[in-house]
């Protein structure tokens, strides 16, 4: 898939992983929508996208989007396809990156069950937010002009977590939501092959963002000490040029891409 005159949809967009996504495309000439529950983050980097290039003009819109809530997407969606329209570049991508994690162990020290609520609350957002924004674009992806030689239509680029695999002490909600992004992402391949569209989900171990900047520093000392190499976190810039060789190599798809230095987690930090 070609990036320049394309528009990729990234949810997350506002930080860490989906923001370096945001930024490298658009400096590759895509259009960009970017969703994101937070709306002044969102407008500023918009803004700041736009005045960075003269040839920026017009390629980057921002939507307010809690991806938990389905109507939320369809607002966002309907205005997606509007801008699309007007701009006349296609839909060529989704990058899911909009997610959450929630500690909790099955059983806490008091030995009470993990709330349903927290469950629901992870899951909500990182898998059932994940699959309904695809629901809702792959209609207008599939109605895309297929692109010569091979007929290519879109492509999709998940975000699992290594703690799909080895997920840690605490990560029960988190685990299930990456464990069936990992899951699914033959079952969308296959489903999508036949409009051109291709699947391809990326499982990051730790990489520096929000997310992970709150770890404390026992956590980030024993983390030093089960690196393999690069013995430090990932950075966004990394994954975002994961991202790009996955939406331009044709032959990528159907498959879990582990972006780890190696390592592979232990029970605990
Ligand atoms: N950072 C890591 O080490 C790491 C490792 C593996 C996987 N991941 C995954 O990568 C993805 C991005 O994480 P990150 O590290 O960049 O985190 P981050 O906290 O920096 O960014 C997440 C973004 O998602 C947005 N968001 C949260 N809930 C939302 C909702 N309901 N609707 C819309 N937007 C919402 C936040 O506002 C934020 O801008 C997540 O799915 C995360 O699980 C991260």
């Amino acid at each position: 898939m070609h990036i320049p005159g394309r528009t990729f949809v990234v949810s997350g967009g506002c930080s860490g992983l989906g923001q370096a996504c945001v930024r490298l495309l658009h400096n590759l000439g895509g259009s960009i929508a970017i969703l994101d529950l937070d709306a002044s983050k969102g407008e500023q980097l918009a803004q700041e996208l736009e005045q960075s290039q003269r040839e920026s003009q017009g390629r980057v819109k921002f939507f307010e989007v809690d991806v938990s809530e389905t109507e939320s997407i369809q607002h966002a969606v309907r205005g997606i396809t509007e801008w699309v329209k007007s701009t006349g570049h296609e839909l060529g991508g989704v990058i899911p990156a909009a997610g959450v994690g929630l500690p909790g162990k099955v059983l806490d020290r008091s030995d009470e069950p993990i709330s349903l609520d927290s469950i629901d609350y992870v899951l909500n957002i990182n898998l059932r937010g994940t699959l309904d924004l695809i629901r809702q674009l792959i209609p207008h992806i599939a109605k895309n002009k297929p692109l010569s030689p091979d007929l290519e239509r879109g492509v999709l680029v998940l975000v699992s977590s290594t703690a799909a695999f080895e997920g840690q002490i605490g990560q029960l909600a988190y685990s299930a939501s990456k464990g069936a992004l990992a899951s699914v992402t033959l079952v969308l391949a296959r489903d999508l092959a036949s409009h051109g569209i291709r699947c391809v989900t990326i499982a990051p171990s730790l990489f520096e963002t929000n997310m992970t900047a709150m770890m404390g520093d026992k956590v980030r000392k024993g983390l030093e000490s089960v690196l393999e190499f690069p013995k430090r976190g990932g950075n966004p810039e990394e994954f975002a040029s994961l991202v790009r060789e996955i939406i331009e190599n044709k032959m990528l798809n159907g498959t879990v891409i582990r972006l780890d230095g190696g390592t592979r987690m232990p029970s605990r930090l």
